[in-house]
């Protein structure tokens, strides 16, 4: 059985898609060991807890430095070692030596079309705002593997939504997440979990055929 650990920065909506899903059946062969939130107010914790999942919080606020905060979190993840690593609305950079000590088995969901409004400062419901300012009549969400780059790492799969007259970012955030989000994340982990989906040299592998 596949051990995830889920990372979290905000209200897990996410992370509940991960649960209904599991307890849905739509995820097999796999189970969450510990959420890890980087905000003590996230309400993503909460969510963890009346599941009586493990819930801990890392924040970098509460270290002299980013370099001190990033062993400390790179080493928890050792020593709860999991099979996979979900970015659940994680909103803080992974280390590189967590990303080279967990190398394929890391995974982020990102709502948008990535290469569109992805990168640094484009995370929440700024990627929303970005996408109407610009006008796009289509956005959507990917979930992808996770490397040393932002929002750079090999794609698993994306969805399209249509973006509507009178949107405004927070309507659209939803609209994203629950067309999107809370379906491609929860496949994804099923996939992985099931032995469906690997990355291997930079390249994602379904039912070890290689995806280019
Ligand atoms: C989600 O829309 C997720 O895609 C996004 O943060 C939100 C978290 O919502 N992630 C990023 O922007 C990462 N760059 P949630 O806490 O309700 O799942």
């Amino acid at each position: 059985m596949l051990k995830a650990v889920v990372c979290v920065s905000g209200g897990g909506t996410n992370l509940q898609a991960i649960l209904d899903a599991m307890d849905a059946g739509r995820i097999t062969n796999a189970r969450i060991m510990a959420v890890i939130s980087n905000n003590a107010g996230a309400g993503a914790l909460k969510r963890a807890e009346k599941k009586k999942i493990p819930a801990l919080v890392l924040s970098p606020k509460s270290y002299p430095d980013r370099e001190s905060f990033e062993s400390a979190f790179t080493a928890k993840m050792c020593e709860l070692a999991p099979d996979l690593i979900v970015l659940a609305g994680f909103l803080v950079k992974i280390p590189d030596g967590m990303v080279k000590k967990f190398d394929g088995k890391i995974i982020n969901i990102h709502p948008s079309l990535i290469p569109a409004f992805c990168g640094v400062g484009y995370y929440g419901l700024k990627v929303h705002e970005e996408a109407l300012r610009r006008g796009v009549k289509v956005t959507g969400a990917t979930v992808h593997f996770v490397n040393e780059g932002m929002d750079e790492g090999p794609i698993i799969a994306q969805k399209a939504v249509a973006v509507e007259e009178g949107d405004t970012p927070e309507i659209l955030q939803r609209r994203v997440m629950e067309q999107a989000e809370w379906i491609l994340l929860p496949q994804a982990i099923d996939d992985i979990a099931n032995g469906r989906l690997t990355v291997k040299d930079g390249h994602v592998c379904r039912s070890g055929k290689v995806q280019i």
